[in-house]
């Protein structure tokens, strides 16, 4: 049966994470919200609009929809000035060889991301001529663990769930790939990512033989 893959971005091509995370923390803390790594795990693979959802909720706070929206547009301004310093150097260990591999074995090949700025770091990190699909947070209406991202994604590439192979970071990331029946890959702390039919702790740990074994799984 052939395979295709669907890669998600932020944690597991690139590590945005971390700017994610400090934005949230400087508009947690402006508002006089507690805001701690664990919170932020909760909001790895969360639509922007739901992240602050979630952080008004936790700091108990109700504000007006104009107030939202410029928070909302705050944060992103201040997220993008760190996206804007990346380059090809920034691109996560061991993700180049993979992305070769399957393009040299000509694997299709799609992003499944919730970010609407999916396309502008791909763009600063040189690897949008991989993907022969990109689907993100511009294209979806139900954020994960809602699978739609990812079978967006199967439909583009012709493959039914069974046959792609996922690999995300977030914990509604590996739910909406099970959930769909995908072939759900951890990449981070197998802890926090059990669920995932396979775990890694990078890219660093695949090599083709690893990758030859997700081919041959069968679900
Ligand atoms: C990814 C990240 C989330 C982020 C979401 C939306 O899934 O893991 O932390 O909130 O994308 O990103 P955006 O770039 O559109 O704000
Ligand atoms: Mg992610």
């Amino acid at each position: 049966m052939t395979k295709a893959f669907i890669f998600d971005l932020d944690g597991v091509i690139v590590d945005t994470a971390k700017f994610h995370f400090l934005a949230w923390k400087n508009l947690a803390e402006a508002l006089d919200i507690s805001f701690s790594e664990e919170e932020n795990e909760q909001l790895k693979g969360v639509s922007r609009f739901n992240s602050l959802q979630k952080i008004l909720e936790w700091g108990h706070k109700n504000i007006s929809k104009e107030e939202f929206n410029r928070l909302m547009a705050k944060k992103n301004e201040e997220y993008l000035s760190f996206v804007d310093q990346m380059s090809k150097d920034d691109i996560l260990p061991g993700v180049l060889e993979t992305l070769n591999y399957l393009k040299e074995n000509n694997y299709p090949i799609a992003l499944g991301s919730a970010s609407k700025n999916a396309r502008r770091i791909l763009n600063k990190l040189g690897l949008n001529s991989y993907f022969d699909h990109i689907v993100d947070g511009n294209e979806v209406s139900k954020a994960k663990p809602d699978p739609e991202v990812f079978l967006k994604g199967c439909k583009l590439l012709g493959v039914a769930p069974q046959q792609a192979i996922v690999f995300e970071d977030s914990q509604a990331g590996i739910k909406a790939a099970n959930t769909a029946h995908m072939i759900s890959v951890g990449i981070g702390d197998k802890s926090v990512l059990g669920e995932a039919d396979f775990n890694f702790e990078g890219f660093s740990e695949i090599n083709e033989k690893t990758l030859k074994t997700l081919i041959n799984f069968k679900k």
